[in-house]
């Protein structure tokens, strides 16, 4: 296998569990804790601004509603992004994707994008994030794109083809490994629960990186680690990760 140069520890949703998920204030909180490498999920807007939301709708985790992908950025930078979390971060804006890429830069941080398109957007999400995360950061380590839509990873794949790609699993469906084959990834992501010593074997010895999320606990992380696993996403990053000692 070639070299692997993502550390171990990825905090979620940018530690998005102690702080507002996917918000600059969660990877200052994440870097607090010592984490050296991130997850985020990435959507556009309807002008085609590249900016971090996990949901298909505003209303969870913002002062807006509908769906992101019908409204500006000018109008999507004025949301609250903070204040359902808890009052310590209300007025905490959307993150655009080139604001997440020169913090981590800023601060030494590896970062995994996953493409979260809003349903229809795939082919477009994917080419877009990949064209804005090779100008984003050239010359450095990029990020490792990721994605549940394999039309999401083809697109990425066609628009930047030297960027690496992950296919995220949250089932083990029927041809998974002849997706992951025709879009070239570099990784697997897997639901921690479909891990295990020989699923990483496998994958492996087919050339391919094996990480897993949104592992919480201790144990099972540490199972994990023994199996030889590549790269662990969690949100407990005041319990794991790299300040726990296990590597960094
Ligand atoms: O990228 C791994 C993980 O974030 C996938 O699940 O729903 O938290 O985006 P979700
Ligand atoms: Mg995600």
């Amino acid at each position: 296998m070639k070299p692997w140069p993502y550390p171990l520890w990825l905090a979620h949703r940018g530690a998005g569990k102690l702080a507002p998920e996917n918000t600059l204030a969660a990877f200052r909180l994440g870097a607090g804790f010592g984490f050296r490498a991130f997850e985020c999920d990435v959507k556009l807007s309807r002008d085609g601004e590249a900016f971090l939301l996990h949901d298909d709708t505003l209303e969870r985790t913002t002062s807006g509603s509908g769906s992101p992908d019908s409204q500006d950025w000018s109008e999507l930078a004025r949301l609250d992004a903070g204040g359902w979390h808890s009052p310590a971060y209300a007025a905490e804006p959307l993150p655009r994707f080139a604001q997440i890429a020169a913090f981590c830069q800023a601060n030494g941080c590896a970062l995994n994008v996953e493409i979260k398109p809003c349903p229809g957007e795939e082919a477009r999400t994917g080419a877009a994030v990949a064209r804005e995360a090779a100008r984003l950061w050239a010359g450095t380590l990029p990020p490792l794109l990721s994605s549940f839509k394999p039309e999401a990873l083809a697109a990425a794949r066609d628009a930047e083809p030297a960027l690496p790609r992950a296919l995220l699993l949250d089932e083990l469906w029927d041809d998974w490994p002849e997706v992951a084959e025709s879009l070239g990834v570099v990784a697997i992501v897997t639901n921690w629960r479909l891990m295990d010593r020989a699923l990483i074997e496998r994958l492996h010895g087919r050339g391919w990186r094996a990480l897993v999320y949104t592992v919480n606990d201790a144990d099972v992380a540490e199972r994990l680690v023994a199996d030889g696993i590549d790269g662990i996403i969690t949100d407990a990053v005041d319990r794991l990760g790299p300040q726990e000692g296990r590597r960094p």
